[in-house]
């Protein structure tokens, strides 16, 4: 039978570092969150925090040393590495430092958390942390790229102003990010990670370009990366995933469909399709509204008047499928400077959608949106609830609306069923 949140553990392994305090921030998020966190700790982390922290927080004994249970008053046998490897459903490191990196990477096996490493054949979830020289060394780097080409998760560390003084990548992530990468390996392992298997999922992304002469356009800021986003965690969720996209200068997403198109016009049309095979429609391409009315066939001459381009609407795709709605369930965004959640309650019913993103744009909204690989907003639903979602990273917020179009999926199958 599958383990509940509240039966998972998570080992902790916390290694010798000045951000050693931010693991205990991070037991409580996961404890919060519901998991059974086992702490171990090397004996440098010992150094910079007291085991008694991670105790309190987490409830359970630490484990510091390889060898102390011969003697410990609670019985456990001097293989407890062997037990909890067994008992462990993700192995997570944070902050790892470049010793502890290295030693994974080679096999050491001389206290207890690089031995039961050995010992444990689950996911990993590593956070590195150090001075951003020792980060950038080729011998970190080599680490950091086996332990990823074995399976581990690396979470890269935030630039910023480090202990040590110096400026640059090193530091450790915050636990929030970490929790959720930490949470997301768990989930991938568990059989609920495929609630979209049975599901195609058609999801637009990008700007579009809307020619002006064979050498201009009109587009916008969109980079691609939320759409994305929604593709990867669609298909790592074991949905067909047909991505119809904007130009952009990210990486295809592995096994979607790609269909690459520039403008409105060419994007209305792959959607249209490709709607028949759809169940879920996920609109998150920065289309264009308007178009200029003609594209000249030669390239435009400067000149010393001023130029007024004459423009025309472009197709609203969303709307459009939202008439063809069906028993697909259709998200859509709406990226807005002001009044929000407000805007997209109207967008919502105006295109017949059954979740509306809605992101502020602009001053409010610093380092999120768009081109930012971060992003915010409201989850708006059609009973005009609005559930924050605060400033995360776009997988995870992508992970998020899935989590909710999957639960209105099984609705909509159980009442399929029923009739
Ligand atoms: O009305 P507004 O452009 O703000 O709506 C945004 C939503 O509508 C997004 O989901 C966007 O992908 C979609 N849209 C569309 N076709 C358009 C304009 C917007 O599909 N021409």
């Amino acid at each position: 039978m599958p383990k509940t949140d509240s039966s998972r553990l998570i080992v902790l392994g916390v290694s010798g570092g000045i951000a050693a305090y931010k693991a205990a921030e991070l037991v409580r998020l996961l404890t919060d969150r519901g998991y059974q966190v086992q702490v171990v700790m090397t004996k440098a982390a010992q150094r910079f925090i007291g085991a008694l922290t991670f105790a309190s927080l987490s409830g359970r004994k630490v484990i510091t040393d390889l060898f102390e249970d011969n003697t410990s008053p609670t019985g456990e046998s001097a293989i407890e590495h062997i037990a909890v490897a067994q008992q462990a459903d993700l192995l997570l490191i944070a902050p790892a430092t470049a010793d502890v990196i290295a030693k994974f990477t080679h096999g050491l096996a001389d206290d207890f958390l690089t031995t039961m490493h050995l010992a444990y054949d689950g996911p990993i979830v590593i956070a590195p942390a150090m001075n951003s020289n020792m980060w950038a060394h080729p011998a970190t780097q080599e680490n950091i790229a086996q332990l990823r080409a074995r399976g581990a998760t690396i979470i890269d560390p935030d630039a910023g102003e480090l202990a040590c003084g110096m400026v640059g990548p090193g530091r450790l992530a915050e636990p929030e990010r970490i929790a959720n990468a930490a949470e997301r390996a768990l989930l991938a392992e568990s059989p609920g990670a495929r609630d979209l298997a049975s599901e195609t999922v058609l999801v637009t992304a990008g700007p579009t370009c809307e020619p002006l002469d064979p050498v201009r356009f009109l587009s916008n800021r969109s980079s691609g990366r939320m759409g994305y986003a929604l593709a990867e965690e669609a298909r790592s969720r074991g949905a067909r995933v047909i991505l119809v996209s904007g130009p952009v200068v990210l990486a295809p997403p592995r096994d979607c469909e790609l269909v690459s198109v520039e403008t409105a016009a060419q994007m209305h049309q792959a959607v249209l399709d490709h709607l028949s095979d759809a169940t879920v429609f996920v609109s998150v391409a920065a289309v264009a509204d308007y178009r200029p009315r003609t594209v000249a066939a030669l390239k435009l001459k400067k000149q010393t008047a001023s130029l007024t381009l004459e423009l025309e609407p472009t197709p609203d795709i969303l709307q459009e499928v939202g008439r063809l709605k069906g028993n697909r369930t259709i998200v859509g965004f709406a990226a807005e400077t002001n009044d929000v959640v407000e805007y997209a309650r109207a967008k919502l019913t105006a295109k017949n959608c059954d979740l509306i993103v809605a992101n502020p744009v602009g001053a409010d909204a610093a380092g999120t949106g768009f081109g930012s690989s971060q992003n915010q907003g409201w989850l708006v639903e059609r009973s005009g609830e609005a559930v924050a979602l605060p400033p995360m990273a776009k997988r995870e917020m992508a992970s998020r609306i899935l989590d909710r179009v999957a639960e209105l999926r099984r609705k909509v199958e159980s009442s399929v069923t029923a009739r």
